[in-house]
């Protein structure tokens, strides 16, 4: 039956871990699938084209396990892809932006949004637009953060490097006097104590994660998909093995084993 199927996951890479982690606490009777695309990451530099195509491959390939959901864990995936993933697939498809953007509006009291994310996420202009759509008065101040990510991703997680960074790409957000910030990249919650330190306690942090393990919930109960028996253990995929990705899966899961996933493979499943 459909409905005791695992739920298919993606991200770029180790990023989408934050995600899943909420997910697999809020939703503790279901499976979860998660690929991570660690070959090909980080997609937040790529064009929309190449950040389309592989949402639609991975899709493809997620909805063959079969899946009875497919989350992409990415922004910049959400930003992008989300209408294309739904022509490859029957599944329901959720992404982590409108989670994201739902509470925004529930927690901004000024109006006035900082919004951190990649270079492509800030360019595609679909938190702004989102967000304007629901109140029109609304200020969205962005930070592109390129340099944030690699950091991250080679566990660079404390330190004088990261705290320089940060204050750069926070600093003209605090000045434009925001009051509530979304982290709108997978790899922001790993840093967010960092960020916190940096904008004080006056700034709503609104990470994507835990909203959009929400959202899946709501999606499950209302598509009737909620698991009935007990599933078995999670799958880890990765298109490469990196020690980034080993340690945080077991932060999701103890003994969980990374299994790799051949990524020339998938790129015939346009
Ligand atoms: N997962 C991406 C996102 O949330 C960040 C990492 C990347 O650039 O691939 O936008």
């Amino acid at each position: 039956m459909a409905h005791n199927l695992p739920i298919g996951v993606f991200d770029s890479g180790v990023g989408g871990l934050t995600v899943l982690r909420e997910m697999v606490h809020a939703l503790p009777g279901e499976r979860f699938v998660y690929f991570g695309d660690t070959q090909r990451a980080p997609y937040g530099g790529k064009t929309p084209e190449t950040i389309i195509t592989y949402a639609r491959e991975i899709t493809r390939y997620l909805n063959a396990w079969p899946v009875k959901a497919v989350v992409t864990a990415c922004n910049t995936e959400s930003a992008y892809a989300l209408e294309d993933m739904r022509k490859v697939t029957r599944s329901p498809v959720l992404g982590v932006l409108e989670p994201a953007v739902r509470r925004t509006l529930a927690v901004t009291r000024t109006g006035r949004v900082g919004l951190m994310a990649t270079k492509a996420t800030v360019e595609s202009g679909a938190y702004q637009a989102m967000l304007r759509r629901h109140r029109p008065d609304i200020a969205v101040v962005t930070s592109a953060c390129t340099k944030l990510v690699p950091l991250i991703e080679a566990g660079e997680t404390t330190g004088s490097a990261l705290e320089a960074v940060l204050r750069m790409y926070l600093e003209p957000l605090m000045s434009a006097d925001i009051d509530t910030l979304i982290l709108g990249c997978t790899h922001y919650p790993l840093v967010a104590d960092r960020i916190r330190a940096i904008v004080g306690p006056a700034v709503t942090l609104v990470d994507p994660a835990r909203h959009t393990a929400t959202a899946l919930r709501r999606l499950l109960e209302t598509h009737n998909l909620t698991a009935t028996v007990p599933q078995g253990d999670h799958v880890f995929l990765a298109s490469k093995k990196t020690p980034a990705m080993q340690r945080l899966i077991r932060s999701v899961k103890a003994d969980a084993k990374l299994e790799l996933v051949d990524i020339e493979a998938l790129h015939w499943q346009k």
